[in-house]
Order: structure tokens, then sequence, then C-alpha cells
């Protein structure tokens, strides 16, 4: 199979990740529930993969690192935490349902933002437009999961610290593949991001880094800690962990994450523009496509195919051995702000794994693709 569904889930892991949830699986139990030493290891995991993330995001202290499902989990917390119904919120075009469903859950219909797909200094100006409206609590895309497109991060962060005002950043796209220092930006209130996809990690598992001190959890239960309490804790990560963590599943992202600190995250993106720069030329020469590309964009790429629906442009290429992902992408805002909503797109997306043959290939697979 040529597999080019990374920005969903990366599928060819580094070998040390399998080991890792391996080796957690079969020697570590009872987490922080105990003394003995299988306990001692499930604890030894976990606090290892907190460090190594606070170190690849510039996190001070790993007690912030908290460990979720996925991202969408991650932003639940976070916007169930800072969303107050009636609060003045603006999104950017791009957001995902993992932002947009659980804004209408808390009675929140966003303000979104003009920005269009490539125009970068567009979504700066608007941001300043909107902080100027008054605007309470921002929540953006870092990375378009349906274009690869890039949010100007260090622009509208430096505004929004200035301004004191908050931001959610669904990092699902760009955690792993575009440089982050929270250290940098205090207007970060919390950064959400899956462990499965550009971490390495397994699936299940992801990360909030709780930067914010009034991110209240989504649940209450059992820690492990001040168990005589019927409170939840109030101290982090406990305050936001409660019931057994997945730690076969954290032993594997702290493997991934490591292998992400040791090839590094630029190189990374590096790798990843290189094969989408390569697939996007070799696709343009083909007249049928239109093809949704810019040298400012990530390892993911969107297509149309004249005339053919992009679910059946995707079950073509799944015949002929090739793994993408069409339609809305769980994305029907970006879709929409692309003007790409009534049709959706065939998404191809690259890991650090992938290789100049597999975009070949892909390439020469849509020359065969044809309306049914
Ligand atoms: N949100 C993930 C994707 O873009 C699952 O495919």
């Amino acid at each position: 199979m040529n597999y080019l569904d990374n920005a969903a889930t990366t599928l060819v892991k580094p070998r040390a990740v399998g080991e890792a949830v391996h080796r957690a699986l079969t020697g570590a139990a009872g987490y922080a529930r105990g003394g003995y030493a299988a306990a001692q290891r499930a604890g030894d995991l976990v606090y290892d993969c907190r460090e190594q993330a606070a170190a690849l995001f510039g996190l001070y202290d790993p007690s912030r690192v908290v460990f979720t499902q996925n991202a969408t989990h991650a932003l639940n917390i976070a916007i169930h935490a800072l969303a107050r119904p009636g609060m003045k919120t603006a999104v950017s075009g791009f957001e995902h349902n993992a932002v947009m469903r659980p804004l209408a859950l808390h009675g929140i219909d966003p303000a979104v933002l003009h920005t269009p797909l490539w125009q970068p200094e567009r979504m700066v100006q608007e941001v300043r437009r909107a902080l100027g409206e008054g605007t309470e609590l921002f929540i953006l895309n870092h990375v378009s999961n349906v274009f690869g497109a890039v949010c100007p991060l260090d622009e509208i962060g430096r505004l929004l610290s200035a301004a004191g005002v908050p931001l959610i950043l669904d990092a699902s796209q760009s955690a792993g593949v575009l440089e982050l220092d929270v250290s940098r930006l205090p207007c970060l209130a919390a950064v959400c991001m899956p462990g499965h996809k550009a971490l390495y990690g397994p699936m299940g598992t992801g990360l909030l880094l709780a930067l914010d001190d009034r991110l209240a959890s989504l649940m209450a239960g059992g820690t492990g800690s001040l168990s005589e309490s019927m409170n939840q804790p109030d101290f982090l990560p406990d305050a936001q962990e409660s019931g057994t963590p997945n730690v076969p599943g954290i032993a594997g992202l702290a493997a991934g994450i490591r292998f992400v600190r040791s090839v590094g995250a630029a190189n990374i993106a590096a790798h990843e523009r290189k094969l989408v720069r390569e697939l996007a030329r070799a696709l343009e020469a083909n007249e049928r496509l239109e093809v949704f590309s810019h040298p400012s964009q990530t390892g993911v790429l969107s297509v149309r195919v004249k005339g053919v629906p992009a679910e059946q442009a995707a079950a073509q290429l799944a015949d002929a051995g090739i793994a993408v992902r069409a339609g809305l992408h769980c994305a029907p805002l970006a879709h929409r702000t692309a003007g790409t909503e009534e049709t959706g797109t065939v998404r191809l997306s690259f890991s650090f794994y992938s290789t100049p043959g597999q975009a070949e290939q892909a390439a020469e697979a849509f020359k065969l693709v044809k309306k049914l």
C-alpha cells in the first residue's frame, strides 16, 4: 500500500514506538496507585513522556503536559474551561469540527475571521481588527488539516500577548512538524494536539499543554492522590487526569517524541515540503486536476479532479493501492473558506517516512482516475 494519509494518522512509526508499547504493556501496571516495581515503571514511563513533550515545546514545567485521548479531547477541555456563553470568540476560517462543535455545545457562535487561503498577512490584519472589536478569546488552527496552510503564529501571538487575550491553539497538524516554543508566546492558554500524527505515537494518545491556570477539568475521579477528599485535586497534572491513563500508548508516544527531537521538526518539515512540492508539480501538469498548492504549505495537499467526485476519485486511488482521504475532512469550515465545500477534495499527506517514489506513483495513478 502507498499510504498517503499521514494527516489522519502516521502509519509507519519509528521501531522504538512499538517496542516501548510492548514493554509497557507487559511490564507496567497500577499507575500512581502502588509502590511495587511495575507501578514505579508506569510512573517513570508517564513522567518520561511529560519531560519529552515539555522539552519539545519549550515548557518549563512538565506537570503542565496533560495526557488526553486525542486532540479533540484536549480541545474540549480547553474550550469547556475558557469559553463562556456569549463570550466574544474568534476563529480562523480553517477550524476543524473538533473546535466548532464544542463551541456550539457551549452556546458560542464564533466570529469567523476572513482568512483566505495562502494569505497569512490577511490573517494578521483580521486578528488585529477582531482585537479592536473586543474579542475575548481566539482559537486558531496552526496548520490546516485540509490544505497544509500555515497560520502566522508568531505575529499573531505577539499581538495577542500584547493585548492579554488568550489563544487556544489547535496544533493537530503542526506538532512535530513546525517548531513551537510556548515560552515565547504568553498568550497561549492551551495547546492541543494528537499523539498519533506527526509525533509518531499510537492512536488514542493526545496532549494538552495546560498553560492557563483556569483550565478546569472535564472529568473528576481517582487520581491516586488526596484520596480522602471528595474534591478533584487542584494541582496539575492530577487536576486533569482521572482514571488509569493509557500507559502503553504514552510510552509509545514518548518514543515518538524522542524520534522527532532527534531528527528535528525543521528537518521533518523540509522533507515533507520537498515531497509535496514534487507531487504538486507533477499533478499540476495534469490539466484535469485542480491542485491547491503553495510554497508555504506543509506536507498536506488537496486536489480536485474535474468532473469526478472526491470520494469516487479516492476509491479509484485505493483500488490502485494508494491510501488518501477524501471529502470534507471533518473541517467543512476550511472547505467553505477555500470554496470547496460543495465538492470536498482528495487529500494526500506525507510523513518523514514518505518517499519520492510514493509521490510519483500517486501522480501516475491520478492520470487513470475517471468519471464512473
Ligand atoms: N482530523 C484528522 C484528519 O484530518 C483525523 O484526517
